[in-house]
C-alpha cells in the first residue's frame, strides 16, 4: 500500500544550475509577444465548455516537506481531453486555418499533441492527418481516430514519425501543425505555446494574492515549459525560481544549459513519462528557457508509477487526483530537491516556500495508467 512515508528517501538524479540565468521580461515577450498570449486567451476562453482547470493544494505533502504550500494545476481536466495539449494544438488549427474549411492538417505527435488537433479539426470541419511512431499505444491512436482522424503509423521513433509527416504533406500540400519549431517554422509553435499559456493566465487569478517562489515545469522540447515561462513575464509581478524538471533519460534541456548552446541528445531508453520523451529542445522554446531557467534536475522513472498511485489515494492531498506518467515528474522533482538538506538551503526550499506544479496530464492513456496504478512497487 502506497503511502506519503515512503518518499523520505527518494532522489532526483542530477542537478544542474544555469549560470545564465538572467530573466527579462522584455525579450521574453518579444519572442512570444503579449499580442499572442492575449488573443490566445481571448479565443480559447469563447470555446464550448471552457473553464479554468482547478488549482490544487497539496497540503499533506507541504506539510511533509516543509513547505508553506504545494499547488498542483489539475489538466487532467482540461476539456476532456485529459491534458494541457487541448489548448495548444487545437488553437493553432483554429488560427492558422483561418476559416478556410479545404485545408488539411496534419500532425506528428507522441500522444496528446495530436489529440489536440484531431478535436481542433474536427470542431472546426477539417480532414485531419496524424503521424505516429511505433511507441504510441493503440489506445491513443484510437482516441485521435475517434476524432476523426487518419493515423498513420510509422516505423521508429518520434523524430521519423515527423520526418514522414514532413515529407507526405510536402507532397500532398497539408498545412503541418506541429508543436516543435524548425528553420523557417516558427509561426505554428508560437501559436501552440500562445496557447499553453492560458494555464499561467488561469493560475495568476487562482493564487490570489499569494506569491509563488518557485515554479517546477516538465520539458519535452520545451514548448511548455517556455510558455508558462511567457506567461509568467505577462502575469506576474513577482519571478518564481523556475526549475525545469526532464527524465534522465532525455535531459536535451540540462544538457543545453550545460553546454550554452542546443545539444541533441540521444535517447537510450525512451522514458515511461512518453511525452517528455525528447531529445532535442526546439528552437523558439529555447530561446526562452535559456536565460529564464534557473535550475535544471532530471528524475528516473523509478518513481513515476509510486507517484501515480499516491495522487490517486489522496495521500497529498485532500482530494483524490487522477495523475498521469507526465504529471509525477515536478513531484518526484520536488522530493528529491528537498530530501537533499545542501540543494534545499541553496535554492531556499523552505517554510515560506510556495511551489506550483503541473498536473500536466490525466488518465490521457488509460490502459497506461490502470496499469501504472497496478505495479506492484
Ligand atoms: C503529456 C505531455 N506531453 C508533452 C509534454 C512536454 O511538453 P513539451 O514537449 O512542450 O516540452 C508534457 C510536459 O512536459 C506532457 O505532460
Amino acid at each position: 500500500m502506497s503511502k506519503i512515508s515512503e518518499v523520505s528517501n527518494w532522489k532526483y538524479s542530477k542537478f544542474l544550475k544555469n549560470e545564465k540565468n538572467n530573466f527579462n521580461k522584455n525579450s521574453i515577450l518579444k519572442i512570444l509577444p503579449k499580442l499572442f498570449i492575449d488573443e490566445a486567451y481571448n479565443v480559447i476562453s469563447g470555446w464550448n465548455n471552457y473553464f479554468p482547470t482547478p488549482l490544487i493544494s497539496l497540503k499533506k505533502l507541504s506539510k511533509k516537506l516543509n513547505l508553506n504550500q504545494i499547488f498542483y494545476k489539475d489538466e487532467s481536466k482540461r476539456f476532456n481531453l485529459k491534458s494541457f495539449k487541448a489548448l495548444g494544438g487545437a488553437y493553432a488549427v483554429e488560427k492558422i486555418t483561418d476559416g478556410n474549411k479545404e485545408i488539411i492538417i496534419s500532425t506528428a505527435t507522441a500522444g496528446n499533441h495530436g489529440r489536440s488537433v484531431a478535436w481542433g479539426s474536427k470542431n472546426l470541419g477539417l480532414n485531419c492527418k496524424i503521424f505516429i511512431s511505433k511507441y504510441v499505444s493503440e489506445n491513443r491512436a484510437e482516441v485521435m481516430r475517434s476524432f476523426g482522424a487518419d493515423v498513420i503509423r510509422v516505423d521508429g521513433n518520434y523524430e521519423d514519425s515527423l520526418n514522414e509527416c514532413i515529407r507526405q504533406s510536402k507532397k500532398n500540400n497539408w498545412q503541418i501543425v506541429q508543436d516543435v519549431a524548425w528553420k523557417d517554422y516558427i509561426l505554428v509553435p508560437k501559436l501552440t505555446m500562445a496557447g499553453y499559456s492560458v494555464m499561467m493566465k488561469e493560475i495568476s487569478e487562482q493564487i490570489k494574492i499569494q506569491k509563488i517562489s518557485h515554479i517546477i515545469l516538465q520539458a519535452g522540447v520545451g514548448g511548455m515549459a517556455a510558455a508558462m515561462v511567457a506567461g509568467i513575464a505577462r502575469y506576474l509581478d513577482h519571478v518564481p525560481q523556475i526549475i525545469v524538471v526532464e527524465p534522465e533519460s532525455a535531459a536535451c534541456v540540462l544538457a543545453s544549459i550545460k553546454n550554452e548552446k542546443i545539444e541533441k541528445i540521444l535517447i537510450e531508453k525512451e522514458s515511461i513519462m512518453g511525452g517528455m520523451s525528447c531529445g532535442e529542445v526546439s528552437l523558439i522554446p529555447w530561446e526562452i528557457l535559456k536565460n529564464s531557467i534557473s535550475y535544471c534536475v532530471t528524475v528516473s522513472d523509478e518513481y513515476v508509477s509510486k507517484t501515480v498511485k499516491l495522487l490517486a489515494r489522496g495521500e497529498f492531498s485532500s482530494e483524490k487526483i487522477v495523475g498521469g506518467e507526465c504529471s509525477t515528474p515536478g513531484i518526484i522533482a520536488l522530493i528529491g530537491l528537498s530530501n537533499d538538506k545542501q540543494i534545499k538551503d541553496q535554492i531556499n526550499l523552505n517554510v515560506d516556500s510556495n511551489v506550483l506544479l503541473i498536473g500536466c496530464e490525466g488518465d490521457a492513456d488509460e490502459n497506461l495508467y490502470q496499469e501504472l496504478l497496478k505495479k506492484n512497487d
